[in-house]
């Protein structure tokens, strides 16, 4: 089968032959129609995980992908059960196995896909997984509610624009940070406020309009450094939360700030009411970028070198892609 990996940290991701795994007990093996890009597929390539876990190599990129099941492995206790043929979607990630979702045929456990709604298509379900499991869980993490004021800093990209659009669902004011060029999609999308950031600095902004501090903020953008100025926006037990891993817990506990690091879980029953989100029109997933498998190098490098306005798909089976 063709798969997109990298022969070690730090070397370019190109097409490989390699054979079709078979699934093992609590597996799922899925013919891959779409395979959905992130951040974090080229931060593994430059290390993120290398002193937490071994990676095996080669080692097929990807997190995210949507597909048709062919077989699976002897079902755990609590596993759900899918059978050949059904689709399905979800997160396929393994480095210490060498699995990924840039692969015509990936395994993932099967505690980690959802069926898809029937109107759902391959490419938006592949979209979905981490940008959307992330959002829903940064958003649920900050604790607001109805009426508090939430700035999401990197409103712009994908998971951005999935967190403006739950948070804006839930009654709460939002205040996203954009290009020029973005601003009218954010609002469209339920932005209550747009703040250039390129026009200068987010925190300066937000103060001007919001003497009085916000409620809460999700921070996908800032480093350790950077997150302190956005932090000081927030009232006294204000919430933050970041993507990034930069809050420094004990030290925004003693300023009397909530700050937590958040690792989204795509947890079936999420990944499942994110999709009926979609289905329902409530959750739009902007894809900004579609190419096939063959350009995920490309891909990887575009949304490193920054520009992403929504989510990066690879089509793997242009038959099987925009089936629903
Ligand atoms: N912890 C987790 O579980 C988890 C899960 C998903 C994602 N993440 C992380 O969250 C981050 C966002 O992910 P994503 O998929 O949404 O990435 P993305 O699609 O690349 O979006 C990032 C957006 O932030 C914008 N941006 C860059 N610098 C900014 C700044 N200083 N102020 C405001 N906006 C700025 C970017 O615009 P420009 O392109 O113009 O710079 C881009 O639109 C990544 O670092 C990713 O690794 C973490």
């Amino acid at each position: 089968m063709r798969a997109v990996v990298v022969t070690d940290f730090h070397t370019e991701p190109s097409l490989a032959d390699l054979p079709v795994p078979e699934p093992g007990p609590g597996e799922v093996l899925v013919k891959i129609a779409a395979a959905g890009v992130n951040p974090f597929d080229w931060k593994v390539v430059e290390g993120a995980m290398r002193d937490a876990v071994d990676h095996l190599f080669p080692l097929v990129l990807g997190s995210d992908g949507a597909g048709t099941v062919i077989s699976a492995g002897e079902p755990g206790l609590t596993d759900p059960r899918f059978e050949p043929g059904e689709r399905v979607f979800g997160q396929f990630m393994d480095v210490q196995r060498g699995r990924g979702s840039y692969a015509e045929y990936a395994i993932a456990p099967a505690a980690k896909l959802a069926r898809l709604p029937d109107k759902l298509d391959f490419a938006t379900a592949a979209a979905l997984p981490t940008a959307g499991a992330a959002a829903h869980d940064f958003v649920e993490g900050t604790g607001a509610g109805p009426g508090q004021c939430l700035l999401v800093n990197g409103a712009s990209g994908g998971v951005g624009q999935a967190a403006v659009q739950l948070a804006a669902g839930q009654g709460i004011r939002v205040i996203a940070t954009t290009d020029p060029d973005t601003a009218a999609l954010l609002r469209e999308l339920g932005a209550a406020e747009t703040v250039d950031f390129t026009a200068g600095p987010t925190d300066e902004q937000v103060r001007e309009a919001h003497p009085d501090g916000i409620d809460a903020v999700i921070d996908l953008v800032s480093t350790a450094v950077e997150i302190d100025a956005i932090a000081s926006l927030l009232k006294p037990n204000g919430a933050i939360v970041s993507a990034n891993g930069a809050v420094d817990l004990e030290r925004f506990a003693a300023r009397g700030l909530r700050g937590s690091n958040l690792y989204a879980n795509a947890r079936p029953a999420t990944l499942a009411s994110l999709a009926e989100s979609v289905q329902r029109g409530q959750l739009r997933l902007r894809i900004d970028h579609e190419v096939p498998l063959e350009e995920a190098a490309a891909a990887l490098d575009r949304i490193k070198a920054g520009r992403s306005r929504g989510k990066t798909v690879l089509v793997v089976d242009a038959d099987q892609g925009r089936q629903m």
